[in-house]
This record gives structure tokens, C-alpha cells and sequence, in this order.
């Protein structure tokens, strides 16, 4: 026997092959795939994965199906993890929520985005404000020790509709805290600057609205001892739906803070979550 039988050979171009998948419910599922091992990338950017299409009828051929998606996992990990939506009749999720370990994906090897430190001036104290499967590239910056090594304070709010939906982010804080890998990486000490804020819209749970109302209602501030935002002190990113971007961009702007680019480092970065 030589070793070329042993060896997978991939069929797609750029092919990844799924080590992991997890559903948490009927519209959410994360996945994990293999590494490209030239892939490098900043904790918090997004890459093009993706399936191939169904064939033409006409000609045969089959395009590929490609959706931007952040990286969850964190820069050194070994392999990259996903978080998406299921879209029933979405093009790419309708089909991506059936993959299983063992299957292959396509993935674009050229990560970019602008939720990265780089993107930040320094400041005291960090905010990710999430929706839905917008805590996708927090789940990446979570992981990675310079988000607490650059400030005193990490504060990560994440709205759902109903309490189920929160548990991928949950879960993944609940682990920094109790992994020993991520005690270790992390240090107790830096963990400790971390505020989880966890909100639902649409089921009863400890804190029941939209983020952007309980900023604006001050709740947040009074629930966590804060005096508000200031460009002074605190540092923002943002990644959810359109309407939640452009709602927090107005709050944040009305508090002096100035939006950034990886070019033009400020005091916010936004990015909308991918969506179907
Ligand atoms: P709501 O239930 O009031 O629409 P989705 O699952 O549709 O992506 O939404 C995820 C979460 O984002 C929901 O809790 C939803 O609240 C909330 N959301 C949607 N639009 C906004 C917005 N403009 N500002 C704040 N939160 C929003």
C-alpha cells in the first residue's frame, strides 16, 4: 500500500474540510474546518466561505455559492470556527446547515475587516455590542489575550430574541472562564476585566430590550456603575443587522465618538453581520 491512498484529496478549489458542527437551534448552528496553514489573520476579520451551487441546467457547470463570514476563532487557533444563521430558503445557509465532519468547504483564503485593534485608538475601555450571529468576530477577539492586555475593561453586550439564542456566546464565556487552555492563555487577571451583557427582545429573561433602548434609557450604565461613553475612555465595535449598526453608529456619535477604519484608527469600528 503507498501513502497516496491514505491521503484525502480535495475536490473543490480551495477546499476546507469540516472537523466540527453544533446546532444550539432550528436558526443557529457553528461549525469548525481545517486551517489553510498559510492562512494568517487578525482576531475579529471576515473571509468568503461557501459551497458549490447547484449545476446550470443549461451548460452544467456548477459556480461556487460564497458569503462573507468572520472568523470565530481566534488568530492561533489551529483550526477556524463559524457561527451562521439557517435561512430556509437562503441560497448558501439552506444548504450549508446540512454540513457534516468529513464535508468539504470552500474558503477564500484572503481574510479582511475592520472589527481589529488595529482599527482602535487606545483607550480604557473596549465595548463589542452584538446581535444575533453578529457575535461571530467577538467570539474570535474574545479569545485573543491582546483584547485585555489593551485596556482596564472589556464589556460585551449581545441581544437575542429568546434566551436559547444567546447560548453559542454563553457558552463561550462561560469556557474562558472555566477552560483551563484559556485560563492559561488568558491569565485569571484579564478575564476578570470581562462584563458579559446579555439581552433578549422577544422572551423574558434577566434583562428584557434592545441594547440600543437601554443605552439610550441609561439601564446599561446603571446596571453596570458606569457614568456613559465618552471619547476619552471608551472604545466600541459594532457588528449586527443593518438597523442595529446604524442605531448604535447615532449613539455612539451622539456621545462624541468617532468612527474608525484600519487607515484611520478612531474610537468605534462597525460591521454588519452576514445575513442569509
Ligand atoms: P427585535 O426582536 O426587537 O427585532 P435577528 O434575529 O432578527 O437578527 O435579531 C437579533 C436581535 O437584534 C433581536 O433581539 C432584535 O430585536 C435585535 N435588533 C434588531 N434590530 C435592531 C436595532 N435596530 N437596534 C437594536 N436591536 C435590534
Amino acid at each position: 500500500m503507498t501513502n497516496a491512498t491514505a491521503v484525502k484529496v480535495p475536490t473543490l478549489p480551495d477546499a476546507q474540510t469540516v472537523t466540527s458542527v453544533q446546532h444550539w437551534t432550528d436558526r443557529l448552528f457553528s461549525f469548525r474546518v481545517t486551517r489553510p496553514a498559510s492562512l494568517r489573520f487578525r482576531s475579529g476579520e471576515f473571509v468568503m466561505i461557501g459551497l458549490m451551487g447547484d449545476p446550470d441546467p443549461a451548460t452544467g457547470r456548477q459556480k461556487p455559492l460564497l458569503r462573507a463570514y468572520s472568523i470565530a476563532s481566534p488568530s492561533w487557533d489551529d483550526e477556524l470556527e463559524f457561527y451562521s444563521i439557517k435561512v430556509q430558503d437562503g441560497p448558501l445557509t439552506s444548504k450549508l446547515q446540512h454540513i457534516e465532519p468529513g464535508d468539504e468547504i470552500i474558503l477564500r483564503p484572503k481574510p479582511v475587516g475592520t472589527l481589529v485593534h488595529d482599527a482602535l485608538l487606545p483607550g480604557k475601555r473596549l465595548w463589542f455590542f452584538a446581535t444575533g450571529t453578529g457575535f461571530a468576530p467577538f467570539a474570535s477577539l474574545l479569545r485573543d489575550p491582546q483584547t485585555y492586555e489593551d485596556y482596564d475593561q472589556v464589556i460585551v453586550t449581545h441581544t437575542c430574541r429568546d434566551v436559547a439564542e444567546l447560548n453559542y456566546g454563553r457558552t463561550l464565556i462561560e469556557n474562558l472562564h472555566e477552560d483551563e487552555i484559556m485560563q492559561e492563555l488568558l491569565g485569571a487577571e484579564n478575564l476578570a476585566k470581562l462584563t458579559y451583557y446579555p439581552t433578549t427582545t422577544r422572551e423574558e429573561s434577566p434583562k428584557k430590550g434592545r441594547i440600543t433602548t437601554l443605552l439610550e434609557n441609561g439601564t446599561v450604565f446603571r446596571d453596570l456603575g458606569l457614568d456613559g461613553i465618552s471619547p476619552e475612555t471608551d472604545r466600541a465595535m459594532v457588528c449586527g443587522s443593518l438597523g442595529l449598526n446604524t442605531d448604535l453608529k447615532a449613539i455612539l456619535e451622539g456621545y462624541g465618538l468617532k468612527e474608525g477604519a484600519n487607515s484611520d484608527p478612531q474610537h468605534y469600528v462597525v460591521e454588519k453581520a452576514f445575513v442569509g
